[in-house]
């Protein structure tokens, strides 16, 4: 049987790096939903929907196809064959993955494609929902949360590394507004699983959180 280990939190806190830090030491799989959510509202984004067009969500997200793959351990997501790893990284695509992720047909898609990945391979998953929808049988389920200014210095961090000018109040708005939508919604909102355990990350290190949950699947 397989081993899966499933991450939830709010965006910044951490999930992605500290994932990806568990599935390197343990030899597991690294899967990024939030890459699948992001790839999908690419596509919306390039068929000119708007963020507010439910219906219209509703009807095109059926004609993306959506898969990932591996290279030198890195996750790639494919949009209709394309790799489009570095494009979807923008607040733009963000705030998109945000609004039309409550979309059941989006969700049904790529909950199916998370589920069918996680069924034969040991994985670390990250999301919103992994240990209360995707995965409800996952071994070790983490709530990994930071406090939200934390998260904004991380985010600008990020994008300053990248070259991209940022403020830190503005970023740390949007954290908050994120949040609350993805927290809100009616279809899967973020939520601790009642078996997840609490994480904070905003003063632990990587290795000091990666080392946390790793002892959670060795008790
Ligand atoms: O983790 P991220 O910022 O890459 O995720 C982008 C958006 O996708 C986020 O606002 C919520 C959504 N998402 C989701 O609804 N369910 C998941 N399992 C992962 C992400």
């Amino acid at each position: 049987m397989s081993v899966n280990i499933a991450i939830d939190g709010p965006a910044g806190a951490g999930k992605s790096t500290i994932a990806k830090k568990i599935a390197g030491k343990l030899g597991y799989i690294y899967v990024d939903t939030g890459a699948m959510y992001r790839a999908m509202a690419l596509f919306l984004l390039r068929e000119k929907i708007m963020p507010s067009e439910t219906e219209k969500i509703n009807e095109k997200c059926l004609e993306a196809d959506i898969s990932i793959g591996y290279e030198n351990g890195e996750q790639i997501v494919y949009l209709n064959g394309e790799n489009v790893n570095g494009l979807i990284r923008t607040e733009e695509v963000g705030n998109m993955a945000s609004a039309s992720s409550p979309n059941p047909n989006v969700r049904k898609k790529l909950v199916e494609l998370q589920q069918k990945l996680a069924a034969d391979k040991d994985v670390v998953m990250d999301g919103r929902d992994i240990g209360t929808c995707v995965l409800p049988g996952a071994q070790v389920k983490v709530y990994l949360t930071a406090d939200s200014r934390v998260r904004a210095k991380r985010r600008c961090q990020e994008l300053e590394e990248r070259g991209v000018a940022c403020s830190l109040d503005e970023i740390e708005k949007d954290i908050i507004e994120r949040d609350h939508q993805d927290m809100t919604r009616e279809i899967s909102p973020l939520k601790q699983a009642e078996d997840a355990v609490l994480i904070d990350s905003s003063y632990m290190t990587i290795e000091e959180a990666a080392d946390a949950v790793i002892a959670l699947l060795n008790r």
